[in-house]
């Protein structure tokens, strides 16, 4: 998490702002560095894997068609999938190869659930589905007021049984965190305790108020990029994700 001052830090007085100002922006950028470095903290990783990286960097061009996008953010989430589903729980069986019996490893408990904030969530989703078929899949239908940077709910359908399954949320892009903080709500609502989230990009700003909005949900991405700019867009970042996935623009 990027260090900010307490609320309760008393100002410091104006001469010492200066230093306390430069103090800061060290601080502030020293988190930034450990972040790209990798594991940031206990709540954000960043999954560095060439294959993703190089694909990244395919997806960012302006100039990347449509077609070509949308596949390589396909790839791309088959291989956060593998990263995210990696500490799943499993148990033994017995079986019996060709050769003889033996007690192999299975996953065990209830299938996971993935919930894609839509539209663009479905550009991820549907690389980590091809990686586990038979999940459950719900989805919260959200878009950004162009003005207030707000969440607008206009879709949400999860699985009643929710609050037994391990619930993955999807969404490329993590810029103000109001999207996917008003998903987690929601989600939070139907009885979801277990709540991991994956993106593409993510802005240091989205991951610090994001992790201080739900704190329990550890959050993977491929990349935290530099800034937003002012109308909340991620910088360098790659545009907007649900258009450059579904064309439409
Ligand atoms: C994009 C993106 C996220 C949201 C991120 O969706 O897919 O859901 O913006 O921004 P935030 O962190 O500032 O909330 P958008 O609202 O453009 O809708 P779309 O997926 O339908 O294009
Ligand atoms: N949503 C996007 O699609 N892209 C951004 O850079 C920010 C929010």
């Amino acid at each position: 998490m990027i260090r900010r001052p307490p609320r309760s830090t008393p100002k410091p007085s104006s001469a010492a702002s200066d230093v306390y100002k430069r103090q800061l922006l060290t601080n502030v950028f020293y988190e930034i560095k450990k972040m790209k470095e990798g594991v940031v903290n206990d709540r954000i990783y960043t999954v560095e894997h060439p294959l993703i990286q190089h694909k990244l960097t395919l997806m960012r061009r302006k100039d990347q068609s449509t077609a070509v996008f949308r596949q390589l953010l396909r790839e791309i989430s088959t291989l956060l999938a593998y990263e995210v589903t990696r500490d799943l729980p499993l148990t033994l069986v017995k079986i019996d190869t060709p050769m003889e019996e033996m007690q192999a490893p299975v996953l065990s408990g209830k299938k996971l659930c993935f919930v894609s904030i839509l539209r663009a969530g479905n550009g991820l989703l549907d690389g980590m589905l091809d990686l586990m078929p038979s999940a459950r899949v719900g989805h919260v239908g959200l878009y950004r007021d162009p003005k207030s940077l707000e969440a607008v709910e206009y879709y949400f359908k999860v699985p009643n049984d929710i609050s037994e399954r391990l619930t993955i949320v999807v969404d490329p892009m993590l810029a103000t965190a109001n999207s996917v903080i008003a998903a987690i709500d929601r989600i939070k609502q139907a009885g979801a305790t277990n709540i991991k989230f994956v993106c593409l990009l993510a802005s240091p700003e989205g991951i610090e108020f994001l992790h201080t909005a739900h704190p329990d949900v550890e959050s993977y991405t491929a990349s935290i990029d530099d800034r937003l700019d002012e109308h909340g867009y991620i910088l360098p970042g790659l545009g907007d994700a649900g258009d450059r996935i579904y064309g439409t623009k």
